[in-house]
Formats: C-alpha cells, sequence, structure tokens
C-alpha cells in the first residue's frame, strides 16, 4: 500500500512515503517525509470516511490519480489483447469466472439491433459499452463524426455506415493496443473514410470546430477531469454540433468501499459523476439544449455487473445530449 514519490526540487531529504492506514473507522492518507538519521516525520494526514472497510480488507483500493490512470491503461490494454474475453465496463460475475460472453444478447440489450451486429469487423464489438449512442444521434451522409474512447471501434463503424462514403469518422483513444486493434478491423472493412487516433479524451488531437457530431460509450466516467473532456469537446464541435453520449453516471451518493475500488474504476461504476454535477459541467461549458435520461433497463443492465454489490442503487446507464450553439 505503500507509494513512495521524490521530489526532486527537495533534493536529499524529500523522499516521500504516502501510507494508507486505518484510524478508527476512517481512512487515513499519511504523507511521511524521510529526515536524517532515515527517521521520517509525519507531515500531512488526509482522513476520510466511516465504516469498517473503509480501508479495504487488502484488495485493490484507490490512492492517487496517476495510479488510477495507469490501472485503467492497463486494464483495457488486457481488454484489446484478450477482445470479448476481457473484463471492461459491463463485466459480469461469469465473465469474471471465464465464462465466454453471449455478445449478441448483451449487445441486444444494451440497445442495439440485429442488424447493428451484423456488417461490422468480428473484433469491433467486444460488449464493453452501456448504452447505443448511435441510435439517438440521428447521424446524417457527409457528417464527421467523433467516438471518444473509441475501443475497438464498433461504434465507429456503426456511425460510418450511416454517414457513408461522404462523411468521415474518427476515433480517439489513450490505450494503445485498443487503437492499434481498431486500426486493423478498419483495415479489414476497407472503409477509407475512418481513422483511430492515440490521444486522451481531456486533450482531444483533433482540431478546432471541426467535428459535427461527438459519440461515445460509456467512457466518459473513467475520466478523472471530466470537465476537461466537456470543454475540449466543445472545442471540437462545430457550431450547431451535436454531443451523444451513453454512460454510467451516479444517482446517489456513491458508498465509499465502491468509490475506492479499483476494479470498479475499471469498470466504469467508481468514476460515475453524479447527473446534477455532469448538467453543471455541460452548461458551465457552454452546451445548450441538453437532455439526459435513463435508459429504460438501466438497474436490470447494471444488477448484472455486480450482482453482490447494488449498484444499481447508486448509479445508472444515461443518455445525454447537447448542442453548441
Ligand atoms: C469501456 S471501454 C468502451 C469502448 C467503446 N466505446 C465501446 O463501447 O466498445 C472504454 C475505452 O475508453 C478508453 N479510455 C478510457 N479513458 C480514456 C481517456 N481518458 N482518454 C482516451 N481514452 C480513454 C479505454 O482505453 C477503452 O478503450
Amino acid at each position: 500500500m505503500n507509494n513512495v514519490t521524490i521530489n526532486e526540487k527537495k533534493g536529499l531529504f524529500s523522499r516521500l512515503t504516502e501510507k494508507k492506514i486505518k484510524k478508527g473507522s476512517c481512512c487515513c492518507n499519511i504523507e511521511l517525509e524521510e529526515v536524517p538519521e532515515n527517521d521520517t516525520k509525519e507531515k500531512k494526514e488526509a482522513c476520510s470516511c466511516s465504516g469498517a472497510d473503509c480501508c479495504g480488507s487488502g484488495s485493490d483500493m484507490i490512492e492517487n490519480k496517476e495510479e488510477i490512470r495507469e490501472h485503467i491503461l492497463k486494464n483495457y490494454e488486457g481488454v484489446a489483447l484478450k477482445g470479448s474475453q476481457g473484463c471492461g465496463c459491463g463485466c459480469n460475475t461469469l465473465q469474471r469466472e471465464g465464462n465466454p460472453l453471449d455478445l449478441k444478447e448483451l449487445s441486444l440489450n444494451i440497445g442495439y439491433s440485429e442488424s447493428d451486429l451484423t456488417g461490422v469487423p468480428n473484433d469491433a464489438n467486444m460488449g464493453l459499452g452501456c448504452g447505443n449512442p448511435i441510435a439517438i444521434a440521428a447521424l446524417k451522409a457527409g457528417e464527421t463524426v467523433l467516438d471518444l474512447g473509441s475501443g475497438g471501434g464498433f461504434d465507429c463503424f456503426l456511425a460510418r455506415k450511416q454517414v457513408g462514403e461522404t462523411g468521415f469518422v474518427i476515433g480517439v483513444d489513450m490505450t494503445s493496443e485498443m487503437i492499434k486493434l481498431s486500426r486493423m478491423n478498419a483495415e479489414k472493412s476497407e472503409y477509407s473514410n475512418m481513422e483511430f487516433r492515440l490521444g486522451e479524451i481531456e486533450h482531444l488531437p483533433i482540431a478546432d470546430a471541426s467535428v459535427d457530431v461527438i459519440i461515445s460509450n460509456c467512457v466518459i466516467n473513467l475520466s478523472l477531469e471530466k470537465e476537461l473532456v466537456f470543454k475540449d469537446a466543445f472545442r471540437v464541435l462545430k457550431h450547431g454540433g451535436r454531443l451523444s453520449i451513453s454512460d454510467i453516471v451516479a444517482t446517489a451518493e456513491l458508498p465509499q468501499n465502491i468509490k475506492q475500488d479499483l476494479s470498479m474504476m475499471a469498470g466504469c461504476i467508481s468514476g460515475a459523476e453524479h447527473i446534477g454535477n455532469i448538467k453543471k459541467m455541460l452548461e458551465e461549458t457552454g452546451f445548450i439544449n441538453i437532455k439526459m435520461s435513463p435508459k429504460d433497463n438501466s438497474r436490470q443492465i447494471l444488477k448484472t455487473w455486480a450482482p453482490d454489490r447494488k449498484i444499481e442503487d447508486f448509479v445508472a446507464s444515461f443518455i445525454i445530449e447537447a448542442q453548441k450553439n
């Protein structure tokens, strides 16, 4: 649980150790500074939450942003290598136990149609979504579409079907193995007007005011800087451009043991932001015509993700739409 950081500016005595320890029913982050004679002194203490398992039971618990980002990246690297056998968003108990995923059942359940599942490269759909952002995007021929966190490229291929020869589809993902996979899928599809770019959705590798529609499926909850995601989405959208997102959001305060669980973070649950805060972020960024609605079968979808944790009482699968003036 120890995490050592070295701050070069402070030289020899700058060795900082962060330690999580349990104090009563609280979990405290203690920052220790090494001082001469190999001694240490407590510098800062930040305690949070209450409850018996606040510090966790030795399982993977969240300690800092860098660690979380690294964990998410590694997790999705693994998913890209294992395909639908990997455990990402929507990973259910059966999958965790090594059983093959029924991709068709899962995809129909979250809102895709039978025809969506045909005519796309096999490895593009890994069952990582929590809805179907294309269903409400009303894409038109000739439009430029950007998919935030494109994974194997499933939604990009569906978007490409709708925008046709004269449109253009770009997928952005921070996991290089995902980008490799989606590029291989694009080669198999022989579409020439698609591109997959390595990058972060907080700092998009996309020109200003160049995109008609932004789609995203179960990704923004994974971002540790959601305001930046919305700001950069706003920057790259053309005037009149729209946002069509499917994501997991919080509908109630998440219990600390869920918030702090790394596997639940990569599983698209712990990072869910409260729906009210998402609305506020979109408004503050400048978006208009904001619409947010839960999927009808949200509870049913989420129950299968973690049956023993009652996550459906705290999070929901939402469709979020907004527009740039
Ligand atoms: C749950 S998967 C969803 C993939 C795809 N949207 C789908 O529905 O199949 C999340 C994807 O988002 C990517 N991702 C997570 N955080 C990201 C970030 N901050 N910037 C870019 N990509 C990110 C991951 O690498 C992963 O491929």
